[in-house]
């Protein structure tokens, strides 16, 4: 039987947008994915979309479109990005599928049949944007979500419970004796203090909308959107409909997040599964966010970039080096444009493309064909040394998700063979006949440093080592070639282009265009003092009266009260509220906004909305305060 390896990404929120920050956690697992292959694993990568939950409903309300037509199309964007980042999943779940809603169901059912899943009331908060419950015990006094800061919502449902507190032990238990099981250990050792805590039942299903699984046994209630994603893992590779693939796969060797959704991993999933009698994921490895040139990743900063249009600009292969060889997997790291491009003016162009390029020029202008070593001389043994060792602490380190040390250790090797150039000096052996058998032997040494260090390379830096081997007539034949003096002699070789052209600081665009010096001076300039905030008159106002404008699909003519006064108004929000929706709503207006005509009728004022690319929402009052009243 063949080894296996299975290695999943967190499944993405369908209406995400995803930046370089969000798309790490995939570029990491597909390197892990290549690296497994290249070992020789039958190994099995997924990813796929989170379509579910009230979030994804409220965005598919906003774009006026059915949610299942909604996530069909929005699904389709995250299929087209994996491929242009050449991520090389095996499979794609989404939340929707057939299989998966049916083996969420199982689960559902199982869970309630032996009593872990009961029902009650819930009381407490909720974050629609994370899908995350709080409780008072989590929360500050302004009861913001911990994770995304935005305001959360109070519930008060029917819903059923999964009864996670009996599992506070086995879990335990279970960090005790495998102490593997989450890393980094900074973050496994979060998980038991929680754990140390106890953990209380959680709330496992909704009834105020019907975006989601329904309970099979109460159709009224559909599943929780985290326990219906978190099943993703099984119902992808089978559990419920392909038991061999299933029993093939399963338990994952890692489960790759990021921090934030740590708990859900480390402790609601591996309860869910002891429930179901399931054995757990091996590993479940929680690496850190990253920020853009300092600052949080966000749409109003301009940094929250396409990773395409980076690619575009500077390659699958050197984006992918740079993340992994500067940012220490596990911790919180900055991506940085200009750092960026300082590894591949110096690691790639430089150390990398320079050795790769003199090696194959040399062999091209003395032989016909790739030279065998004959006769051993000056600084060989160390070369050896050095290949030997850094291919053992290769499997090390890459077994470990240690890639900054993994690549480091690369390129104390890419350094020598350049050193190992300067030091024997081919280029004098060259017109000396006597020399030849010296000259092939150097010539054929580096061949074998470059080919070994393709290989290695060869999960990062997918397409640069494929073309190092082919130009060097070399094919991968199994990780056992991985090793000093296994290059085949006597084989054509072509020099080929530059791997990595140098890029020319001085007259390169970047693609961020936001440095923090740039975002800072703008920020400054667009401040305001307190009297010129003072100028602005805002009140809260309630939506009495509202029609639509004639031939106008945007905007509706409002009546307000406030505090006694009416007052009309033209807005454009038709496209996104009806007039019904409105009535009785408590806004906020510019009450001292000079009037105006909109398409021949009075406005006298204007509310406040918040717009991002896609969606459009009106700002009202969090609970009751009469109208009029200022807003300061
Ligand atoms: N849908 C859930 C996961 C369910 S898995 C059963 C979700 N989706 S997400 O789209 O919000 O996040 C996807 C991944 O992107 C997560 O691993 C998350 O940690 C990661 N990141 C999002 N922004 C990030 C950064 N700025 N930096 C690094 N990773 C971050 O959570």
């Amino acid at each position: 039987m063949s080894k296996t390896f299975y290695v999943t990404t967190p499944i993405y929120y369908i209406n995400s947008d995803p930046h370089i920050g969000s798309a790490y956690t995939t570029i990491v697992a597909d390197v892990v994915a290549r690296y497994k292959r290249m070992m020789g694993y039958d190994t099995f990568f997924l990813t796929g979309t989170d379509e579910h939950g009230q979030h994804v409903l409220n965005s598919a309300r906003a774009a006026k479109k059915d949610p299942k037509v909604f996530s069909d199309e929005l699904s389709r964007r995250f299929v087209d990005l994996w491929k242009g980042l050449e991520i090389s999943n095996d499979a794609f779940v989404r939340t929707t599928d057939d299989y998966h809603v049916k083996t969420v169901q199982m689960f559902f059912q199982k869970m309630h049949d032996k009593g872990d899943i009961y029902i009650g009331k819930y009381e407490g908060w909720y974050c629609v944007n994370c899908e995350t419950f709080w409780t008072d015990k989590d929360l500050d006094e302004d009861k913001v979500c911990p994770t995304c800061h935005r305001p959360l919502e109070h519930v008060e449902e029917e819903n059923y419970f999964f009864r996670l507190s009996k599992y506070t032990e086995p879990l335990l238990k279970h960090f005790k004796e495998h102490p593997d099981f989450v890393e980094p250990d900074f973050r496994r050792n979060e998980m038991i203090r929680i754990l140390e805590d106890g953990l209380e039942d959680i709330s496992v299903s909704r009834t105020s909308f019907d975006w989601g699984v329904p309970v099979p046994f109460d159709p009224k209630h559909v599943v929780y959107v985290w326990f219906d994603a978190l099943v993703n893992y099984v119902s992808a590779i089978g559990y419920g409909w392909n038991e061999e693939m299933f029993n093939k796969y399963w338990p994952a060797d890692v489960h790759f997040i990021g921090k934030e959704i740590n708990r859900f991993h480390s402790l609601v999933w591996p309860a869910m599964l002891m429930s179901m009698e399931l054995p757990l994921p091996k590993k479940i490895f929680a690496h850190g966010w990253l920020t853009v040139n300092g600052e949080k990743i966000s749409k109003s900063k301009g940094n929250a970039i396409d990773p395409r249009v980076l690619v575009k600009a500077y390659g699958m292969d050197a984006v992918k080096y740079y993340l992994l060889r500067d940012i220490q997997f596990g911790n919180d790291g900055n991506f940085s444009e200009d750092n960026l491009i300082v590894r591949i003016n110096a690691d790639l162009a430089n150390d990398l493309g320079n050795l790769v390029r003199r090696t194959l020029s040399m062999i091209s202008q003395n032989f016909d064909f790739l030279p065998n070593f004959s006769e051993i001389g000056a600084y060989d043994d160390e070369l050896e040394k050095l290949t030997t060792e850094t291919i053992k602490e290769y499997f090390k380190f890459m077994d470990e998700f240690n890639f900054t040390k993994a690549l480091t250790n690369i390129w104390k090797l890419v350094k020598f063979g350049n050193k190992y150039i300067d030091l024997t000096e081919p280029w004098l052996m060259a017109h000396d006949d006597s020399k030849k058998a010296r000259l092939a032997t150097v010539l054929y040494n580096l061949s074998d440093l470059i080919r070994n260090v393709a290989i290695m390379l060869s999960p990062i830096l997918v397409k640069t080592a494929d073309n190092i081997l082919k130009n060097m007539g070399q094919r991968f034949e199994g990780i056992e070639t991985l090793g000093w003096h296994k290059t085949v002699p006597g084989v054509k070789i072509t020099v080929g282009e530059p791997l990595f052209p140098r890029i020319d600081t001085k007259k390169w665009k970047k693609v961020i265009n936001m440095t923090k010096e740039e975002d800072k001076k703008i920020e400054e300039k667009s401040q305001v003092t307190i009297d010129d905030f003072a100028k602005l008159d805002l009140r809260v106002a309630r939506i009495v009266k509202a029609e639509r404008i004639p031939k106008s699909e945007k905007l509706l003519k409002l009546i307000l009260d406030v505090d006694g006064e009416e007052r009309q108004i033209v807005a454009g929000i038709g496209k996104v509220y009806t007039p019904e929706s409105l009535l009785g709503r408590e806004i906020i207006i510019i009450y001292n906004l000079k009037p105006t005509k909109l398409m021949g009728i009075e406005s006298n004022g204007m509310l406040l909305a918040a717009k991002d690319s896609d969606k459009l929402r009106i700002l009202t009052v969090d609970g009751q305060i009469d109208t009029g009243a200022k807003i300061s």
